[in-house]
């Protein structure tokens, strides 16, 4: 996701510079150009030898190191960078930072860069807590850095509290959302259904599906990285949610009909990806039902169709997608749900497809549209996501213009 950009690590000294060395190799795992400038003291805790080995450049730490590849050094490589992210970023380095003061190289290149910046502090909780850190990172803020907050827990210092780096893997998000996508949904308010509905028999039991929700995750993370300001109505899964992204949390078919209808007026696009029940128990028991030697069964009504009700409410500058997950006649079923429910496009894909399916990373749809059928081939769900959107945002401009 990052081929060729350029990264500028900036490495300050503190413990948690050991977990930058993982940021480094999976920056290059993305396909980053990785550049490393390390603080003196930084070299008190990771040998630049481990930063160079990682980059597979050179790392610099010494402003007059007469052994570089580069002219005016400070300079070509503040000009060479998309993007800096400085991690650890020390109390002193923060300070340092915020006020214009370049006395090494890390301090000189920040200064002389004009790309983004990210910065993560990393320092005992009282350092972080002071009013003069907090002020000078208000002034990095106000400069155009991006602050990734410091997570919470023990610290190598023994104290407990915030000022811990987050892990390697968080910060490449960071980096990510920064730079793999061109931020073309900046300003757009999208909601996405993902996960399955629960619908309750009685306090023990309930009815669900497979869904695991990863379609919808990959939507909506999708759709942050590029800009968008997500809401993500989820059922129950063992997923995160994505990073940028609201997550609001429902159980049963008719929680998400409430949540998705109430976000209805003020979204630009709907991604509706969730496997919602159509049925659900006429009755939910109080108590936990006991079995008995009669015949088991449990009367089922339907649930309302979530789609079909924002159809009703829909204004026509909304791009409305559904999802249609088959096992025969993948493309006339999902035909006539895009038309029974009124949609933009569908998002067809077939259980009996290689590659395609619930708890699977990949996935094999067919977009449909009134006047297209657009088969994706087998992608991640990420990559999937961002064809879908492709698809979503054509249809959105041809509206616009219309
Ligand atoms: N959907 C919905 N509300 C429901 C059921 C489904 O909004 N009560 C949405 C799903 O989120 C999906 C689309 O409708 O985007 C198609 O879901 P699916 O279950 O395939 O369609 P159904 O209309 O329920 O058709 P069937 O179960 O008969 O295949």
């Amino acid at each position: 996701m990052l081929t060729g950009k350029t990264v500028l690590v900036g490495v300050s000294g503190g413990i948690s510079a050991y977990k930058t060395v993982f940021l480094v190799s999976a920056l290059r795992k993305q396909g980053a150009n990785v550049h490393v400038i390390m603080t003196r003291h930084a070299t008190e805790f990771v040998a630049p030898l481990t930063f160079e080995t990682m980059s597979n450049n050179r790392c610099i730490s010494d402003m007059f190191d007469r052994d570089y590849e580069y002219d005016v050094r400070h300079i070509s490589l503040a000009k060479a960078a998309d993007l800096i992210i400085v991690a650890p970023a020390t109390a002193d380095f923060i300070a340092k930072a915020a006020n214009g003061i370049a006395d090494d190289m890390l301090t000189t290149v920040v200064l002389a860069a004009k790309c983004r910046k990210l910065a993560s502090p990393a320092m005992n909780t009282a350092m972080y807590e002071n009013p003069v850190t907090q002020d000078n990172l208000d002034k990095l803020r106000h400069y155009g850095w991006g602050i990734v907050e410091p997570n919470s827990g023990p610290l190598a210092c023994g104290d407990v509290g915030k000022g811990k780096m987050p892990e390697p893997q968080e910060l490449l998000m960071h980096v990510i959302y920064e730079l793999a996508c061109e931020k073309d949904m900046k300003g757009l308010k999208v909601v996405v259904t993902a996960g399955p509905t629960q619908e309750a028999i009685d306090p023990v039991r309930f009815i669900t599906n497979h869904s695991s929700g990863k379609m919808g995750y990959a939507l909506a993370q999708a759709c942050a990285m590029r800009g968008a300001e997500v809401t993500l109505v989820s059922g129950h899964t063992a997923l995160d949610a994505p990073m940028g992204v609201t997550r609001q949390d429902v159980t049963s078919a008719a929680d998400m009909h409430d949540a998705v209808l109430a976000l209805t007026p003020q979204a630009d696009m709907i991604f509706k990806a969730a496997a919602v029940a159509d049925y659900t128990p006429a009755t939910v028991y109080d108590h936990k039902v006991k079995k008995s030697d009669d015949d088991m069964s449990i009367p089922l009504v339907r649930t309302a169709d979530i789609l079909a009700d924002v159809a009703k409410i829909r204004r026509d500058d909304q791009i409305i997608c559904g999802f249609a997950m088959e096992t025969e006649d993948l493309l006339a079923n999902a035909r006539g749900k895009l038309e029974r429910k009124k949609l933009d496009m569908i998002c067809a894909n077939s259980l009996r497809t290689e590659g395609a399916g619930f708890s699977g990373d990949t996935n094999v749809v067919t977009v449909i549209t009134a006047d297209e059928v657009c088969e994706l081939g087998k992608l991640s769900k990420l990559e999937t996501a961002h064809r879908i959107i492709d698809k979503a945002m054509q249809l959105r401009a041809a509206r616009m213009e219309g």
